[in-house]
């Protein structure tokens, strides 16, 4: 009754579809090699480096970055939530939604339920907070009004394990279906909110679709739990405060990064800030928020973390942006964020530092700078190499005229040679856009051998079935690199395709990650690739061992070993010395 597909059907629906055909009837493909090309549908471009890849039933534009399976083509290029892409896929070759998950008028009514429901909760959470003392003396610590807490409605879970369990007792499965309550492995039923500040989160039309929580109590963990991610929720595509913003119709919206400076702003006057939910700015946060106001404003926090996330944004907007259009960057002083920043300096002052935000083109040209200073050769052909990607990701128009003309200018070349350079194609193809500092440092993300091991394992899921008699599953299972053990996980629980691997990775931080392991040159041929993935998963095993001995003889040399260790550390000596002579 939830809209939930299973995944099962989903995988169905992902190993039946050819991607091809699917993307062909929408794009026109060419054959090239083993995959086909098109001029990418999702930024503008005159030389074709949008990539579908039958074998992974994946897409990827060399261009922009877009990628994904037929489940996200149809949702960024066709528009459609998730439910419908599935629906619609499904139906092309012939299969139908199970009749509970479908789209049709019985689930509509269902996810009305839903949405209807988790109102109640938000009810409740919100009396609970005008009767409980300690919670409301919090919020007024943070200097809330009431009137700002009944503006986002924001509520209160009590530090209780069956609490909701109690005000609604049988509504137990719907709970659980929306993540209210947790199931842990022994079967035990309890509230996932406890002690904790609720912030009813809220879609575009205002039902509430799923919460973020605080804790009151500074040493509880983590400091902010959200919802689980269901057909209804996309942490990707919502944005915390969106609703009470596009009432107003404002000329530009803030983007902040966390739920209370969205409400520190608010009860300042600022009241068309959003944020995101915990996530990176995704293309479908701005192509939304576009649709709401012509100038967005970035306000990231003036921190390390910060800095990364406006980089990130600055690669996802640069294509989506057109000419009327605004995108600006400001970042608030460090060790601030602009809920302290507001308080501290009031709306007047908080406006003045609005104003200064960078433009977009200045913001890139800033970053640019910090990676290769143009002030000698050098420095200049380093420059326009950085530059490169980004200008070409670019829609065709003033913004990037200009853009160039800066450029230009400041690699003291003239406009159209510089154009030349910007286009020309020599082994450029295959640069894709990533943020400006992971650029200069990608080489060192992963080590070598679990950067190789997980990307042969996305690209060639089915490789692991047969490598994995010939490893020590246990022990890769400590290699201490949480990705590659979730791919291993994952691939032992049945996928087959990357475009399953993408799909389990959809609304994931570690999306973009997976993503770029999916398209890693590797330069193999596809017999070379079962040695080359025992080759690397052996190697992470000698080191996870090795790590783990060290680890124990360093203990032994400052404090002492238990019995066990000592039994653990002869029994990993001996697995070292039989696995080196074998
Ligand atoms: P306050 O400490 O309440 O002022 O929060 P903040 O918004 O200043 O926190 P911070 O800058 O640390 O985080 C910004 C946003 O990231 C939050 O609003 C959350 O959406 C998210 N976030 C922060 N900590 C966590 C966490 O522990 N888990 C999750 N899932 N999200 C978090
Ligand atoms: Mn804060």
């Amino acid at each position: 009754m939830t809209g939930k597909i299973s995944r099962a059907f989903i995988d169905a629906v992902l190993s039946r579809t050819s991607l091809v055909e699917f993307i062909d009837s929408h794009v026109s493909l060419v054959k090239r090699g083993a995959n086909y090309l098109a001029c990418c549908p999702f930024h503008h471009e005159k030389t074709p480096s949008f990539n579908v890849i039958p074998d992974k039933q994946f897409y990827y534009c060399f261009g922009c970055g877009a990628s994904g399976n037929a489940i996200s083509f149809a949702m960024n290029y066709l528009r459609k939530n998730f439910v419908e892409s599935v629906e619609d896929l499904a139906s092309r070759i012939g299969l139908e939604i199970p009749k509970e998950a479908g789209l049709n008028q019985h689930n509509h009514a269902s996810y009305q339920q839903i949405y209807g429901f988790l109102d109640e909760v938000s009810q409740c959470f919100y009396q609970n907070l005008q009767k409980n003392a300690q919670a409301l003396a919090y919020l007024q610590n943070r200097s809330l009004t009431q009137q700002t807490i009944d503006h986002f409605q924001l509520g209160f879970a009590p530090d209780e394990w069956q609490h909701l369990s109690k005000v609604f007792p049988r509504q137990q499965k719907v709970l659980l279906d929306t993540g209210m309550l947790v199931k842990n492995d022994k079967g035990n039923i309890y509230d996932r909110y406890r002690g904790r500040i609720m912030f009813p989160i809220r879609d575009r039309r205002g039902r509430v679709i799923g919460f973020g929580g605080r804790v009151i109590n500074p040493e509880h963990q983590p400091k902010y739990l959200n919802s689980p991610e269901t057909p209804y929720f996309h942490k990707s595509n919502e944005l915390y405060g969106l609703y009470q913003v596009q009432k107003l119709a404002p000329e530009s919206i803030l983007i902040v990064e966390g739920y209370m400076d969205v409400i520190a702003l608010y009860q300042h006057g600022v009241n068309n800030a959003v944020a995101t939910l915990g996530t990176a700015t995704s293309q479908n946060h701005i192509q939304t928020l576009l649709k709401s106001a012509k100038i967005l404003i970035f306000c990231f926090d003036g921190d390390n973390a910060g800095r990364k996330a406006a980089s990130r944004a600055l690669t996802i907007c640069l294509p989506l942006v057109h000419d009327d259009e605004v995108i600006k960057f400001m970042f608030v002083p460090e060790g601030e964020d602009p809920d302290s920043l507001v308080q501290k300096q009031g709306r007047d002052l908080f406006y003045q530092e609005v104003n200064n935000a960078l433009s977009i083109d200045a913001f890139l040209l800033k970053e640019l700078q910090q990676e290769a200073s143009p002030h000698d050769t050098a420095g200049r052909s380093k420059f326009i190499h950085l530059a490169k990607p980004f200008l070409s990701s670019m829609r065709k128009g003033a913004l990037k005229e200009l853009l160039l003309n800066q450029i230009a200018q400041i690699v003291r070349m003239d406009r159209d040679r510089t154009l030349q350079l910007m286009e020309g194609s020599e082994g450029q193809a295959a640069t894709d856009v990533m943020p400006i500092q992971q650029q200069t440092r990608r080489q060192h993300t992963m080590p070598s051998a679990m950067r190789i091991a997980a990307a042969l394992l996305t690209q060639a899921p089915d490789l692991f079935v047969n490598v994995s008699q010939q490893l020590n599953y246990g022990l890769l299972k400590e290699c201490g690199n949480p990705l590659l053990i979730e791919i291993m996980k994952f691939i032992s629980q049945g996928a087959q395709t990357t475009a399953q691997m993408i799909e389990h990775w959809r609304d994931n931080e570690q999306y973009d990650v997976i993503t770029k392991l999916a398209i890693m040159p590797l330069n193999l041929p596809k017999e070379g690739m079962e040695a080359e993935l025992i080759g690397a998963l052996k190697k992470i095993e000698k080191n996870t061992l090795q790590n783990k001995i060290d680890q124990l003889l360093y203990k032994a040399n400052i404090e002492s070993l238990s019995m066990e260790e000592k039994h653990i550390l002869q029994k990993m000596i001996k697995q070292q010395k039989t696995s080196l002579s074998s």
